[in-house]
């Protein structure tokens, strides 16, 4: 018999291909995310599905979670690695599409691009305008990177090439991380001309980002929010937007997702939103799909996923 697998949302049949044969895929026909829980010994997830405790209580024969994304906040790791459940990510191929995003949104909330197009769209286009829509130049200025994993270090390379100063904050110093400088958090928020987010989201990075560090920015700075909205204080985000305490934000991740249509943030031309696309790209996507059915098949297997993220759990085994 073919193990049962919930899997949480449809996806092109491309991408789980190499799972489709040797698996039951069960995909929820209500909004009931769990209603078959107790029958599925995989789930293959995506970061918007939450598995916590009390959705997990009926899965009993569960032995993997498999999360079609890098960051795997959604999902009560601690619970699954204390009832023996494998839990897998994808990390490392979406690396350059998640940075490439986060370089655009630097490059759009730095140049106005929200505004200007807002105005040019309503008729508020004149002609050529010299002092129409001023912006940062980027070249000089200082990057500053919170959390300096892999997207971190993609994203300050884009930044060298661009002529900037990359300085970063993590929670260990980076050996190899090349022409760049560790400093302290308050030094991070003090000397950024841009900051730009790339850390998880954990009960230490949450709401790391809040009103006293808006105080602390440069009022010329960029915010940049490609990591996970929970970890800016939103309310005082917008604050700080419509106050001028800083200059403009660039935002991929929000609290929550999506974001109301009426939301304050939409309504500032100074704050550029996009739907959480980071990792939206053909390659990144298919990738990470791939990645995704690997260590779910390991999972199944009873054998070490390719990607885990609660090794953990293998402890005492062999
Ligand atoms: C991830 O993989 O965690 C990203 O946020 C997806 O866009």
């Amino acid at each position: 018999m073919k193990p049962k697998v919930l899997l949480t949302h449809k996806l092109p049949a491309a991408w789980i291909d190499s799972i489709r044969d040797i698996v039951e895929l069960i995909v929820p026909e209500t909004d009931d995310l769990f209603e078959r829980i107790a029958e599925v010994e995989g789930v293959f997830s995506l970061l918007s599905d939450p598995f916590r405790a009390n959705q997990l209580e009926k899965a009993t024969k569960l032995k993997v979670i498999s999360n079609m994304a890098v960051g795997f906040d959604n999902i009560d790791v601690t619970w699954c690695t204390r009832h023996g459940i494998a839990v897998g990510n994808t990390p490392g191929v979406l690396t350059d599409s998640t940075a490439d995003i986060s370089f655009g949104l630097i490059i759009a909330a730095s140049r106005n691009f929200h505004e200007a197009n807002i105005d040019a769209s309503e008729g508020k286009w004149f002609g050529w305008s010299p002092t129409g829509w001023l912006g940062m130049e980027l070249a000089g200025k200082t990057l500053g990177i919170y959390g300096m994993g892999k997207i971190g270090q993609a994203v300050a390379r884009r930044a060298v090439g661009f002529g900037m100063n990359v300085i970063y904050h993590n929670r260990k110093v980076v050996e190899d991380a090349q022409g760049v400088k560790y400093v302290s958090f308050s030094e991070l928020v003090t000397q950024s001309d841009v900051l730009s987010l790339h850390c998880p989201l954990t009960e230490e990075t949450k709401g790391v980002i809040n009103a006293e560090i808006f105080h602390q920015m440069k009022r010329t700075a960029i915010l940049v929010n490609t990591a996970r909205g929970k970890v800016i204080d939103q309310v005082a985000l917008v604050e700080a937007l419509k106050a001028g305490t800083i200059a403009a934000a660039g935002l991929d991740v929000t609290d929550p997702e999506p974001l109301p249509m009426d939301h304050e943030l939409f309504k500032l031309k100074n704050c550029f939103v996009v739907p959480h696309i980071g990792t939206s790209t053909h390659e990144a996507r298919q990738k990470m799909a791939k990645i995704a059915c690997e260590n779910l098949l390991a999972g199944l297997a009873g054998e070490r996923l390719p990607f885990c993220v609660n090794p953990e759990v293998y402890l005492g085994k062999r």
